[in-house]
C-alpha cells in the first residue's frame, strides 16, 4: 500500500458484514468511517479506530454533505433492511432508494470513489439454480425487488456517469455475529443452550427450505477485492454448495455430541414463510477468475465456528472432533 491512508466510508457498518468489512479496512491501513442510526445503542459502536457518524440513509443533504467533506476512497453500501411480513415503505427506501442517494452525491462531490453496493440472491428469485451473473432476475419477494432496484440504480451510474460501481450479488453468509433471528445463528444458539441446560428445544418454521450459506469473513473480502479492480463488475459471490436447514440442525447437535436431534426441534408455523421461497444456488466462477476469490469455510466449520462461539459465550466448551 502507498503511504497516502485510504479512506472508506461503510453504511450499515454496526451489523455483522459491517464490522467485519471494519476490522478488515483497518487491518490494510484504511481510515474508516462508518453511518449508523442517529437513535441507536451508542454502547454498540466498539470498533476502536472507527470514526461513527449519526445520520439517516433518507437524509440527502447530510449524505451528500458527508461525501463532500469526507471525500472517501470507496464507499460500501451494507446497510439494509430484512423486509419479512410487516415490512413499511420506509424498509423498502432504505434499500432501494439510499443507494441513489448515495450515488448522486458520489456523482457529484466523488466522482473518483469507488462504490460496493451489497445485492442479494433473492433477487434471482425464481429463476432457475445455479445462478450466475447472466442469470435472469426474477425476484419473488419485497426485498428481492427493493435489492434489484439498487443493484440497477448502481449499473446505470456506472453505465450513465462513468462511475466506479461495483455490485456483489451475495448469497447467505453467516458467522457468530448473525442476528439471532436467522435460521442458523437461531441453530447454534438453541444447541449451545440446551447444552447449557438453559431450554429445552428450538423451534423452527421449516426443514426443507434450502440456502447457499457461506461465511460471512470471507465475503467482505470479496467486497473489498471487487473494488481493487482495474475496472467496476457484477459477481455472485456463493459457495456453490446447498443444504437444507435439517442438515444445518442435524450437523449442530452432532458437533454438539447430542445424538436423537429429533427430540429436541419442534416445528412451528408461526416461524414459517408465507409465500413461496426459492431455490438458491450461486456460481462464483466468475470472482474465482477476476478476484482470485473462492469460499474456504466449509459448511461443517461454519456450524463448528458458530457453535463454538456461541458455547463460549456460555462458558462451555465443546468436545474435540476425532
Ligand atoms: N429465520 C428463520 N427462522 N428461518 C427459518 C426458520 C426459522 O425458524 N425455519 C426455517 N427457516 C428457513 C427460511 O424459510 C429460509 O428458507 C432459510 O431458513 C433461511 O432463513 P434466514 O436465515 O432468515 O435467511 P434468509 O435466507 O431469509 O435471508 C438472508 O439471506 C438473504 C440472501 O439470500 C438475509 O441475510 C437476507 O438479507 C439475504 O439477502
Amino acid at each position: 500500500m502507498s503511504n497516502i491512508q485510504k479512506k472508506a466510508f461503510i453504511t450499515g457498518i454496526r451489523g455483522q458484514d459491517g464490522s467485519y468489512l471494519a476490522e478488515l479496512l483497518i487491518s490494510k491501513g484504511y481510515s474508516v468511517s462508518g453511518v449508523v442510526k442517529p437513535e441507536s445503542d451508542k454502547s454498540k459502536s466498539i470498533l476502536a479506530g472507527v470514526d461513527y457518524i449519526e445520520c439517516d440513509l433518507g437524509d440527502e443533504e447530510k449524505l451528500a454533505l458527508l461525501i463532500r467533506e469526507l471525500k472517501p476512497d470507496e464507499i460500501y453500501n451494507l446497510a439494509g433492511r430484512h423486509m419479512r411480513g410487516d415490512s413499511t415503505c420506509e424498509d423498502f427506501s432504505i434499500n432501494a432508494y439510499s443507494p441513489h442517494i448515495l450515488l448522486e452525491a458520489i456523482r457529484q462531490f466523488a466522482p473518483q470513489a469507488r462504490f460496493f453496493q451489497a445485492g442479494s440472491s433473492e433477487m434471482f428469485g425464481n429463476a432457475p439454480p445455479p445462478q450466475n451473473e447472466e442469470t435472469p432476475f426474477h425476484p419473488v419477494s419485497a426485498y428481492g425487488v427493493s435489492k434489484l432496484s439498487a443493484f440497477h440504480f448502481g449499473r446505470m451510474f456506472r453505465e450513465s456517469y462513468g462511475l466506479f460501481v461495483s455490485n456483489g450479488i451475495l448469497f447467505n453468509h453467516e458467522s457468530p455475529r448473525r442476528g439471532e433471528g436467522f435460521v442458523t445463528r437461531k441453530i447454534t444458539l438453541g444447541v449451545a443452550e440446551i447444552l447449557a441446560g438453559k431450554r429445552d428445544t428450538i423451534s423452527l418454521g421449516n426443514l426443507d427450505a434450502k440456502r447457499d450459506w457461506g461465511y460471512a469473513p470471507e465475503y467482505v473480502e470479496a467486497m473489498w477485492k471487487m473494488l481493487q479492480q482495474p475496472e467496476p463488475d457484477d459477481y455472485v459471490i456463493a459457495t456453490g454448495e446447498v443444504h437444507t436447514v435439517k442438515e444445518f440442525v442435524e450437523e449442530c447437535f452432532r458437533i454438539g455430541g447430542i445424538d436423537n436431534w429429533e427430540k429436541y426441534v419442534v416445528i412451528d408455523s408461526q416461524y414459517a414463510r408465507q409465500s413461496r421461497e426459492s431455490v438458491c444456488k450461486g456460481n462464483h466462477t466468475k470472482a474465482k477468475k477476476n478476484l482470485g476469490w473462492e469460499p474456504h469455510v466449509t459448511f461443517n466449520e461454519l456450524i463448528r465456528i458458530m457453535l463454538e462461539a456461541d458455547r463460549e459465550r456460555m462458558g462451555v466448551k465443546l468436545r474435540e472432533e476425532k
